[in-house]
């Protein structure tokens, strides 16, 4: 049997999304992964012959992953990259829409060493579409982003392959987690702040609430999945996008108790100038497919020709499944498509 090489990797993030996938690594040594060097806030690690996923998560318990025995200060730059021998840059930092920092100048410095990129954060796409995308053409280095949106959901890579050949009208998704979780919280009389207490602690919202409750979350999302799947221009502010904060307990309820329930839905579909997408709390028909999407999990439906309707559901959200996507995307660079 032939030996798997393994795949060397640079990640910067080390919460919820990174920790988990240390710990699948530290669970799963089969998978052929080695992590080389790992950033968070206060510093990095780096090691060329690997860094035991357990001793990075001892580390982060005491506070960074700066205090591992092959610890320090200051962030991964090109000249980390070079001396950790690392061939995949896998950015898990938490993330802002406006200018795609801190993920954007870590990518940058990844693909000018003509590193593979995986993507968990939405921000280098969100701000910087066409830029990122230039940049990995020149550099002949794989871009994967299927943690970004909506991961477990393989939203763009189904409707590139079990689509091909048919015509795809329209995506509706449920595409944000935490909005599900809530407005089930609403169901059961919870104020949106209240609801957002319950939740905090599961690993799924968004740092900033801001983020999931106005459906900037679900915003982004339609972004990537919108320009991956219909091609042409669509930036976050052209999406028409409302959050849930303008409902009431009461609204609701009485959705819930028509038997068809409210949830945040996002819709895209190819327009003469790029995807046109819209984000919105929507009541639900009960025998509509998403209706029956519960505990925040996520979906969508794509509406295509000749082939019908399709439904994709993932039932599993939050640090451990991004992480499975990321690995996932980090397997998936090796293999080259047929041109
Ligand atoms: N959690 C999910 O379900 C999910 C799903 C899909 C996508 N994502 C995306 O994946 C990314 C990570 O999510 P998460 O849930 O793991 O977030 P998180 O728990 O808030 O962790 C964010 C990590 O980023 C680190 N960080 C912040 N600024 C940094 C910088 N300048 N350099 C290096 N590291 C920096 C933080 O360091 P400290 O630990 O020192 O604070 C922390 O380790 C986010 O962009 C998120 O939107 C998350």
């Amino acid at each position: 049997m032939t030996a798997v090489s393994r795949q060397r990797v640079a990640m910067s993030g080390f919460g919820s999304v990174g920790q988990s996938l240390a710990r699948i690594l530290e669970a799963r040594p089969d998978l052929p992964i080695t992590l080389t060097a790992v950033a968070d806030r206060r510093g990095y690690a780096a090691n060329p012959m690997g860094l035991q996923p357990r001793a990075l998560l001892a580390a982060k318990q005491q506070g960074s992953v700066a205090l591992h025995p092959y610890g320090r200060k200051g962030t991964i730059d090109a000249a980390v990259l070079e001396g950790c021998g690392a061939e995949v840059f896998v950015e898990a930092a938490s993330t802002s829409f406006d200018d795609g920092q801190p993920g954007w100048e870590y990518v940058q410095t990844a693909l000018a060493q003509k590193l593979d990129v995986v993507l968990a954060s939405k921000g280098p796409l969100v701000a910087h579409w066409d830029e990122l995308h230039r940049r990995v053409e020149e550099s002949g280095s794989r871009l994967r982003f299927s943690a970004t949106h909506g991961a477990p959901l393989p939203a763009v890579e189904f409707a590139t392959t079990a689509l091909r050949g048919s015509r795809l009208r329209s995506i509706r998704a449920l595409f944000n987690s935490t909005t599900g979780l809530l407005l089930e919280e609403m169901e059961q009389g919870r104020s949106l702040t209240e609801a957002l207490e319950r939740i905090g602690q599961a690993g799924v919202a968004e740092t900033n609430p801001r983020l999931d409750v106005e459906g900037w979350d679900a915003a982004a999302k339609c972004v990537i999945v919108g320009r991956s799947v219909f091609g042409g221009r669509m930036e976050l502010g052209q999406v028409d996008r409302t959050g849930i904060q303008g409902l009431s307990i009461s609204d609701v309820q009485a959705a819930s108790q028509s038997g068809g329930p409210i949830k945040l839905v996002s819709r895209i579909r190819p327009g003469d100038h790029g995807p046109e997408a819209i984000v919105s709390p929507e009541p639900l028909s009960p025998s509509d497919p998403l209706a029956a999407l519960r505990r925040g999990a996520l979906g969508i439906v794509y509406e295509a020709e000749p082939i019908g309707d399709l439904f994709v559901a993932a039932y599993g959200s939050g640090g451990e499944p991004t992480a499975a996507a990321v690995i996932r995307d980090v397997l998936s660079v090796r293999v080259r498509e047929p041109s």
